[in-house]
């Protein structure tokens, strides 16, 4: 999500002249887009503002134009005016609901001496207010189609930072996707911090889920491939499970977090969802789409948890067996119900259990990267590798590919007979020409 606000931060300051750079020392303005979700990515905020702060001196001792620095994302939203008050040097604070203003903030922190704050929640979209999607941004994209979250899990500062839900209409979301694939993108990542919560209103008013929304995208031409992240176990409909069975252009690869396999603790986490129901889920969602690939997220060491609990955890793993996962130590965040909990794990038992349940997830991820070794699957290039001729692309299951590609395209798509992996990414060779979009299987011929 970050990711798809910076690249529309970059979008609607284009017009003032601002293009992104690869140098903050030698930047007119620097924006840090931040995250608040665990107390690591939070901390470093601040050594990097200690290290930007030095920049600025210089260029003013340089006597070259003041540098503008701007903290957006979700730990300005949390700080606020905190933030203007340890870092004055900054010139902007502004959170992720506000940035289709970033151009007024410039404008005034140009004016002004002091620092511009807006962290609002304001009533108008942003989304309303984001210039076109320009061209060129390459063979796959994001899009963000949802936002905010009304769950309250008891460790999580989204609800907190990004808000209440909301969804784009539905007409809005078939614009961008037509403005990404006239600019030459195949495939298209639907974003949201509760994706399939979307209920976005089509043109006659009524609600649409996000299974029927991938159905409408996917009759668009041109777009070949769609993914969704992240959805919740709670939010995964039947129209959505049938929607993987019938829709080709729906890759079967899903990110469906799960954070923990046991009923107390999910229950103490108010996930809403126990681990049979998880099962029950992801059995119905291989029952449409047998080969489909699934990732999660696991928290250890959230307060209270035993080792029973935890062995809980490694169990369900073990039963999914997951192509690819995330994994983190429980972090107390400041306002969450989990943080006033008694029974904080130490963080020893945490770095133990971490590790435990890393090396199950590492095992079962090369153990799947090398079931796809012998097979031929359909990967779409998404840019050039580091040696010439090289294309790295992407698999229905969302893993890396390195082939040689002379005469290939990024953007075009190929079978690939896979013929050798490491941990995180595999190797083959191409086997035919280039897949137009209309013949393209997108590996349900895998
Ligand atoms: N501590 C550790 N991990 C967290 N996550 C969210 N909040 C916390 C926290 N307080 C993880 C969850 C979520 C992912 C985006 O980050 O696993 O799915
Ligand atoms: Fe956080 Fe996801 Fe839970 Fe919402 S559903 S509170 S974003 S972990």
């Amino acid at each position: 999500m970050n990711v798809y606000d910076s690249a529309r931060m970059a979008e609607i300051l284009a017009p003032l002249g601002y293009a992104p750079g690869d140098d903050p020392e030698a930047a007119d303005m620097v924006i840090l887009n931040t995250c608040h979700i665990r107390e690591k990515a939070s901390e470093k905020v601040y050594s990097e503002l200690g290290r930007l702060r030095k920049a600025k001196d210089r260029r003013s001792a340089d006597g070259l134009a003041p540098m503008v620095i701007a903290v957006a994302g979700c730990v300005a939203q949390a700080e606020g005016e905190e933030m203007l008050r340890r870092a004055p040097f900054v010139d902007i604070v502004l959170g992720p609901q506000t940035y289709h203003r970033l151009p007024e903030m410039v404008a005034r922190a140009h004016r002004a001496g002091t620092g511009v704050l807006d962290t609002d929640f304001p009533v108008e979209s942003k989304f309303d207010h984001l210039p076109e999607r320009p061209n060129a941004q390459g063979a796959s994209a994001f899009l963000s189609i949802q936002e905010g979250c009304d769950k309250f899990c008891a460790f999580c500062v989204v609800p907190y930072t990004r808000g209440a839900e909301f969804s784009r209409p539905v007409a809005q979301i078939l614009d961008e996707a037509r403005q990404l694939i006239a600019g030459g993108v195949r495939e298209v990542t639907l974003l949201g911090q509760n994706v399939n919560a979307y209920h976005g209103l089509d043109s006659g008013g009524a609600e649409t889920g996000l299974g029927e929304l991938v159905e409408q995208l996917a009759r668009i031409d041109g777009l070949a491939r769609i993914r969704y992240t992240t959805s919740h176990p709670r939010d995964v409909d039947a129209k959505l499970i049938a929607a993987h069975g019938s829709n080709e252009a729906l890759m079967p690869f899903l990110h469906l977090p799960v954070q923990s396999g046991s009923d107390r603790i999910l229950e103490m986490m108010n996930r809403g969802h126990d681990a049979a129901r998880y099962m029950e889920i992801v059995a119905a969602l291989r029952s449409a789409r047998p080969d489909l690939a699934l990732s999660s997220d696991f928290i250890v060491g959230f307060p209270g948890e035993t080792e029973a609990d935890f062995e809980a955890t490694l169990a369900l793993a073990d039963a999914v067996g997951y192509a690819q996962a995330y994994s983190f130590k429980y972090s107390a965040r400041p306002g969450t119900p989990a943080a006033g909990l008694p029974q904080q794990v130490p963080e020893e038992v945490k770095d133990k259990r971490l590790a435990r349940l890393q090396a199950l997830l590492e095992d079962q991820q090369q153990g799947f990267n090398a079931a796809t070794v012998g097979q031929t699957l359909d990967v779409l290039f998404e840019r050039p590798g580091r040696h010439s001729g090289q294309l790295v692309g992407r698999t229905p299951y969302n893993q890396a590919v390195h082939v040689v590609a002379e005469g290939f395209r990024v953007g075009d798509l190929a079978k690939v007979a896979i013929e050798s992996c490491r941990p995180h990414s595999l190797s083959g060779r191409i086997t035919g020409p280039a897949i137009a979009h209309a013949e393209s299987e997108e590996g349900l011929s895998a």
